[in-house]
């Protein structure tokens, strides 16, 4: 390990003990996210369109239509404030959102986001109402996103359009593993084995090919369409071929912790443990990374609370599955310990806006919304805070 590297961990360390005498009041956090959501639902001034990010220098959502990748985290957002406020007016709205989305379900596939989509939305709202049409509806488009599944390569194609507009082959990438989600519950809710079997083909292929020794992740791995043999691993979201993209890294821990839960292969088990180490290891003192672990000009280098998020979220599940007590304990500390910085006053928009965090970056190469305030921030926090309170009063975290 490098000093400046066993520098950082102590720190880290040092701080997570200030944290943990610092009782962190979970329930807090759930109403700050009711009045931030209570205030964006005033502010709206449409209910056709789903609020996306907020730029750093403005104070309104931008709004995108339903078929924009992140359609789905205003609506889950809203079913998970429902969930912890039983506000039937929030259901309402939540309800108006989700159906937003419909027509997902009823067209051929644009890409591989249909999981984040419809299963952050839909997913949320069976959870909660047991609605069977909803339950219908979510199996309908796991088939849909099945279509995109390519058996040579065995990994879903991702971006479909990135064939004509970058001239690249068959591609996928590490946000993928979320979508995988929908895949599993479909297949356990009245849809076919072919959509487990494709998932657990697309993470093993994806654990094959999609990692560097070290275990951190490529973002884009292209494969030869008719052979299905890798041809390489790059990025399009990173800093570079050979960095941690943090986001990326978040999808991979978050993605085998679900493949676990969902298959119960210890190899998934074994690997989110692989991939998540270099993540967490590698934190700043605060515990939000920097968009990419490699950016040059760190510390002076935009934060990503979104990839945060996701790791919160996730490691208060994978926590759950670890046998060594220290070890499962270390995951929950962790978890808690980013929840609570992204809790603090350095990261809450606070009344500045109604999102619930600031400081996401959503696509730095591309050069759109750095340091902003972006929905999936807002949805895995608000997830990981559900998780936390439950795990709080002994419940099981998922249900
Ligand atoms: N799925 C795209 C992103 O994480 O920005």
């Amino acid at each position: 390990m490098k000093y400046s590297n066993l520098f950082w961990s102590l720190v880290f360390i040092i701080g997570l003990t200030a944290c943990s005498n610092k009782q962190f009041d979970v329930n807090d956090s759930l109403k700050y996210c009711h009045k931030q959501v209570e205030r964006s639902l005033e502010e709206l001034k449409v209910d056709t369109l789903l609020p996306r990010s907020i730029a750093d220098t403005a104070t309104t959502w931008k709004l995108v239509n339903y078929k924009d990748w992140t359609s789905g985290f205003w609506p889950g957002i809203l079913w998970y404030d429902y969930e912890f406020t039983k506000d039937e007016k929030i259901k309402e709205k939540a309800i108006k959102y989700t159906e937003l989305l419909k027509p997902l379900s009823e067209n051929p596939a644009y890409d591989h986001d249909l999981g984040f989509q419809v299963f952050c939305s839909y997913g949320n709202a069976y959870r909660l109402t047991k609605n069977d049409e909803y339950r219908k509806l979510i199996v309908r488009t796991a088939d849909t996103l099945a279509t995109l599944f390519n058996p040579r390569v065995g990994t879903i194609l991702s971006w479909p359009r990135m064939i004509k507009d970058e001239g690249w082959p068959h591609n996928t990438i590490m946000d993928n593993m979320i979508n995988l989600e929908m895949l599993f519950w479909a297949s356990k809710n009245g849809g076919g084995q072919n959509l487990y079997d494709i998932a657990v083909k697309h993470a093993e292929t994806t654990m094959r090919n999609h990692f560097r020794p070290d275990y951190t992740s490529y973002h884009v791995v292209l494969y030869d369409t008719i052979t299905g043999k890798k041809i390489k691993g790059m990025t399009h979201q990173g800093y570079s071929d050979s960095s941690m993209w943090a986001r990326g890294q978040s999808w991979a821990i978050y993605g085998f912790t679900m493949c676990y839960r969902e298959t119960r292969k210890p190899e998934f088990l074994d690997f989110a443990q692989k991939v998540t180490e270099p993540f967490i290891s590698k934190l700043p003192e605060d515990g939000i990374p920097y968009w990419d672990f490699n950016a040059p000009k760190i510390p002076n280098e935009p934060k990503d609370a979104s990839a945060a998020a996701v790791v919160a979220s996730a490691l208060l599940e994978l926590s759950g599955y670890i046998k060594d007590p220290a070890q499962a304990k270390r995951y929950k500390n962790i978890a808690v310990k980013m929840i609570t910085s992204l809790s603090s006053d350095k990261y809450l928009s606070g009344k500045s806006k109604p999102s619930f965090l600031l400081h996401s970056t959503g696509h730095w190469p591309n050069k759109s919304e750095i340091d902003y305030s972006i929905n999936y921030a807002d949805y895995y926090y608000i997830e990981a805070l559900t998780r936390l309170k439950k795990l709080n009063e002994g419940k099981n975290i998922l249900e």
